[in-house]
């Protein structure tokens, strides 16, 4: 039995495939490396090829017994979404069902999902609960929200067992330096400030210091990537006892300012910057922190990396050795 991990290359999906492996399971990795690296694929069997080609699905099928899939294999940049919808419902959505057609043809029934807070729009409080109203305010958004209605259902009908996990933003690297984020174009937070720190970017830009919120900058949910590792395995673990499908927010319940990850980035790598106040950006909501109660009540899942110094150093140490 194996698990097939689809865009295990990327940047979340690499660090699933360490504990996957690290937990004894063996795995293979389907990419395309459009965005991912090879060299992310430390551990498994690796197989490049693209949602898109049902048949090169299938073939994995045919030469593995899969028992279940973890799919993080999706375009994510929100900007890009509004300018080419077309490019992330064929790839999100339509690729995603080439994806189930292909799994039902052999029988397996198991996949966690990769969604995203971007599915509830402009929150009208925080902590973010799963049940609060889902309005996504862009494309992006909006195929996760349509996979996550796809999944319910192919459980109705078909019996999929399905785990939608919600992530806030993923941040930080493996603590053991062998893998992290490394994203082309860059558009998170900490890998930009600690560019600016590292002088390979001559300044960050703080948008928007009139918001809301104590210090006037934006608020997110910071979550370590090795975190969000151990609830997938757990969401996992989950279904194979047979738990119900299910939906669960994965963040630190902690929000963080934009002010206060450049200050962590000072304090972490001893560096000063030019960071330069800007306006606003349309569509950023002001605080953005999600509630990880249900997950923490029905996975059993506790986030142990959840300290802005801990994530920022993690992610320092894998971006000052990185090796792609
Ligand atoms: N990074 C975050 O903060 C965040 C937050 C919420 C949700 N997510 C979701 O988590 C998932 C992983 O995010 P990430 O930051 O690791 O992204 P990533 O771009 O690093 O990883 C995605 C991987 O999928 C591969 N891929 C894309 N389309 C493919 C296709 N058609 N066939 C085969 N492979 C394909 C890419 O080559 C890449 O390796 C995505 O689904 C994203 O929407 C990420």
């Amino acid at each position: 039995m194996a698990i097939l991990v689809c865009g295990g290359a990327g940047y979340i999906g690499s660090h699933i495939n360490k504990e996957l492996n690290r937990q004894g399971y063996e795995t293979i990795v389907f990419d395309n490396l459009v965005y991912g690296h090879r060299e992310a694929v430390k551990w498994g069997t690796f197989v490049q090829g693209d949602l898109k080609n049902e048949e090169e699905i299938d073939a994995v099928f045919r030469e593995h017994k899969i028992d279940a899939v973890f799919h993080f294999a999706a375009y994510a940049y929100v900007g890009e979404s509004v300018e080419e919808p077309e490019k992330y419902y064929y790839n999100n959505v339509v690729n995603t069902l080439h994806l189930l057609s292909v799994m039902r043809r052999h029988g397996c029934k198991r996949i966690i999902f990769s969604s995203t807070c971007a599915t509830y729009g402009e929150p009208e409080r925080v902590p973010i609960t799963e049940d609060m109203p889902q309005h996504p305010i862009n494309p992006y958004g909006a195929t996760k929200l349509m996979m996550e209605r796809i999944f319910r259902d192919y459980h109705t009908a078909y019996g999929l067992e399905f785990v939608v996990l919600r992530y806030f933003n993923a941040a930080g690297a493996d603590p053991d330096g062998e893998i992290g984020e490394s994203h082309d174009p860059e558009t998170h937070i900490i890998p930009l400030v600690l560019d600016a720190a590292s002088g390979k970017r001559p300044e960050i830009r703080v948008f928007g210091t009139d918001y809301d919120t104590p210090d006037g900058s934006c608020i997110r949910d910071y979550i370590h990537v090795t975190d969000l590792a151990s609830a997938h395995l757990l969401a996992l673990h989950h279904l194979e006892q047979g738990g119900e499908s299910d939906f669960f927010n994965l963040g630190n319940e902690a929000g963080t300012s934009v002010l206060e990850v450049i200050n962590s980035v000072k304090r972490v790598t001893g560096r000063d910057f030019q960071v330069t106040l800007a306006d606003r950006r349309p569509g950023d909501p002001a605080k953005l922190v999600g509630s990880r109660e249900k997950a923490a009540k029905r996975l059993g899942w506790q986030p142990v990396y959840g300290d802005i110094d801990t994530i920022v150093r993690h992610a320092w140490n894998w971006h000052e050795h990185a090796t792609y």
